[in-house]
């Protein structure tokens, strides 16, 4: 190659696209004013994810104790091939709040799509991981949507037609969702896909409670230190006055519902201020930051069946702690 022929490094490669629904990048503070009205308090997780937010999510994904992350990898790892065969090659793969989109890279060079969609509310991540994801795979297609998660009339308009799509949603995204909103989600991404859709859902498995717990409260204080992040956002974007030292991490496994809870303890009677609104807070009141819904063989694929799917295939590791299912629309 001539020197003039050179790319410029500082261009994105031509096979990457940035494009945005008009929805995303803001977040809507007064859901979090909603919240905190409610009795019990609680805030919806995605507001976790400032910059710092994803920052302390990926030193969690690094831990012992967070098992779900390297559990998941080691099964696209080893049945990358099997997971492919099942679907095809030259589909459109559509993966949902992609972080730093390495875990379709563990599929791509098997799976061979033409395209590869991904979705998430924050242009930085995109900005950031698009780029390298195309100079890394220059035969795919990549297009970064930037806009709220989930399947969507106008995210519909940006999907190429007349090919298989597939949707990929690792990491247990699935399991901060409640029943019934996972059950909307999947229904939502059945019409999405259309008759010859395929899906490959990553899902935290149930499994004995300390192994659970242990992975909520790792000894590194990373997932502590997650969950006061967001009280240190609100003080920076919402103007509010939280003092992080006067309210605590707590994470536990609800065993009757099947899901980790994590909340944030008010370790004393205390006001809060945001804006002109006061939050009055008892000591030990807490604030439900996420659930983490953990689920079985049977009970995901009863989930995914009243969506319309069927399970074409299930993957695990040796002790069946997480679950990589590929689904087929019924
Ligand atoms: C990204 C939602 C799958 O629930 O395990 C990790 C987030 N929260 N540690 C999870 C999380 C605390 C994670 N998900």
């Amino acid at each position: 190659m001539r020197p003039s022929e050179k790319k410029r490094p500082d261009l994105p490669p031509d096979n990457f696209r940035l494009l945005s629904l008009g929805n995303g990048g803001d977040v809507d503070f007064s859901e979090v004013i909603d919240g905190l009205r409610q009795t019990p308090k609680s805030i919806a997780p995605k507001f976790l994810y400032d910059a710092r937010g994803s920052e302390l999510f990926n030193s969690i994904c690094t831990t012992d104790a967070y098992y779900p992350t390297r559990t998941e990898c080691g099964i696209y790892r080893q049945q990358a091939p099997t997971i492919a065969a099942e679907i095809g090659a030259d589909s459109v793969v559509i993966e949902f709040g992609p972080g730093d989109m390495s875990k379709i890279r563990l599929l791509l060079d098997d799976l061979r799509p033409l395209t590869y969609v991904g979705v998430d509310v924050s242009v930085a991540q995109l900005e950031e991981a698009g780029p390298p994801l195309a100079d890394a795979y220059p035969w795919l297609e990549v297009v970064a949507v930037c806009g709220d998660f989930g399947p969507s009339a106008l995210l519909e308009e940006h999907l190429p037609r007349g090919r298989k799509r597939v949707a990929f949603f690792p990491g247990s995204t699935i399991g901060n969702l409640d029943p019934l909103e996972a059950e909307e989600f999947l229904q939502g991404l059945r019409q999405m896909l259309g008759a010859e859709g395929a899906a490959v859902i990553g899902v935290d498995m149930q499994k004995p409670l300390a192994v659970l717990e242990t992975a909520y409260n790792d000894p590194e204080g990373y997932t502590c230190a997650f969950n006061l992040n967001l009280l240190t956002r609100l003080n920076r974007e919402l103007g509010a006055n939280f003092d992080e030292r006067r309210f605590r991490h707590k994470a536990f496994y609800n065993e009757q519902l099947g899901r980790i809870e994590m909340h944030l303890v008010s370790v004393v009677q205390q006001q809060v201020r945001i804006g002109e609104q006061e939050f009055d807070f008892q000591p030990g009141e807490t604030i439900h930051t996420e659930s983490s819904w953990k689920f079985t063989r049977s009970g995901f694929a009863e989930l995914a069946g009243k969506a319309g799917f069927e399970v074409q295939r299930f993957f695990t590791d040796e002790n069946t702690w997480f679950g990589v299912f590929v689904l087929r629309v019924k």
